[in-house]
């Protein structure tokens, strides 16, 4: 019996991310959190569709991405999936649903099986290195988040860039070698400097999409509101309005994917040194 999934060959899937980072073609994602956007992002060229926790703060309004549940991370994740097909489907495990393997594991399997999600993603580093190898044993794509890490805002003490100086440079190079060691397929840089994504990007093997982590990374991924220009407050330095100037939504979502595939955003001055 031939899946679904089997008959539409144009896919997006991990090796189609594998190809396009050997070939250079730039990975488009925008983050997602209904069925309406998931199928305009995917019209418009988007490749990667991250179901984001970020919906705690853009859709439930909170200040932070804790509240967010697994039930949260099902509703959205399962409607982004109706609205879509082709693009690879992503979503965020919500704080502490992979603080052991075994909750990784069972919570994985609910946005899989409930959601409909094809892969995913997990913050942190070596502390996460036992919970990927699990969930990659078991045929569970991984997306591993290093840099800025919202579920830790607290012990960060603020939304603030990471990596700088040469020992948590070090500690981040070393945590995203093993990262794809233990079995992650793919790499998100959050708020990294650009000369520490571009190296990662460099001394590993698996693509790597980056949010504030300069030019050099193999695709970039916005916040859906940023690109909207309707998140409350300053856009912060590494977004851009593209509704600005543009027609209307669907020209402005395929202006973001053109100048992702033309390597024109980011721009070294959305970055950090
Ligand atoms: O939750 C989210 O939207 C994210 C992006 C900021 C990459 O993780």
């Amino acid at each position: 019996m031939q899946s679904k999934s089997n008959e539409d060959q144009s896919q997006i899937t991990v090796s189609t991310l594998r190809r396009m980072r050997e070939a250079r073609d730039k990975i488009a994602c925008l983050t997602v959190y209904d069925a309406s956007f998931a199928h305009l992002l995917e019209e418009a060229g988007v490749e990667v569709l991250l179901v984001g926790d970020s919906l705690g703060m853009v859709i439930q309004g909170e200040a932070t991405t804790l509240p967010v549940t697994m039930d949260d991370m099902v509703y959205h994740t399962r409607a982004a999936a109706r609205g879509s097909g082709r693009a690879l489907l992503v979503a965020d495990m919500p704080f502490m649903s992979y603080a052991t393997p075994q909750r990784a594991m069972d919570n994985a399997a609910r946005l899989l099986r409930e959601g409909q999600a094809r892969m995913v993603k997990l913050e942190g580093g070596r502390t996460q290195l036992e919970t990927v190898r699990t969930l990659s044993d078991r045929g569970i794509p991984v997306c591993a988040h290093l840099g800025l890490q919202p579920q830790s805002v607290h012990k960060l003490g603020g939304y603030k860039v990471q990596g700088r100086g040469e020992a948590a440079a070090v500690a981040m190079l070393e945590d995203a070698k093993a990262l794809q060691e233990a079995g992650a397929d793919l790499l998100l840089l959050e708020c990294v400097p650009s000369p520490l994504a571009a190296g990662i990007t460099v001394a590993v093997d698996i693509p790597v999409i980056g949010i504030g982590a300069g030019p050099d990374c193999d695709g970039q991924v916005l916040v859906l509101y940023d690109l909207l220009g309707i998140t409350h407050g300053p856009l912060p330095r590494f977004a851009q309005n593209f509704l600005a100037g543009a027609e209307d939504i669907p020209s402005a979502v395929r202006a973001y994917v053109e100048a992702v595939k033309a390597g024109t955003f980011p721009t070294r001055a959305h970055g950090y040194n």
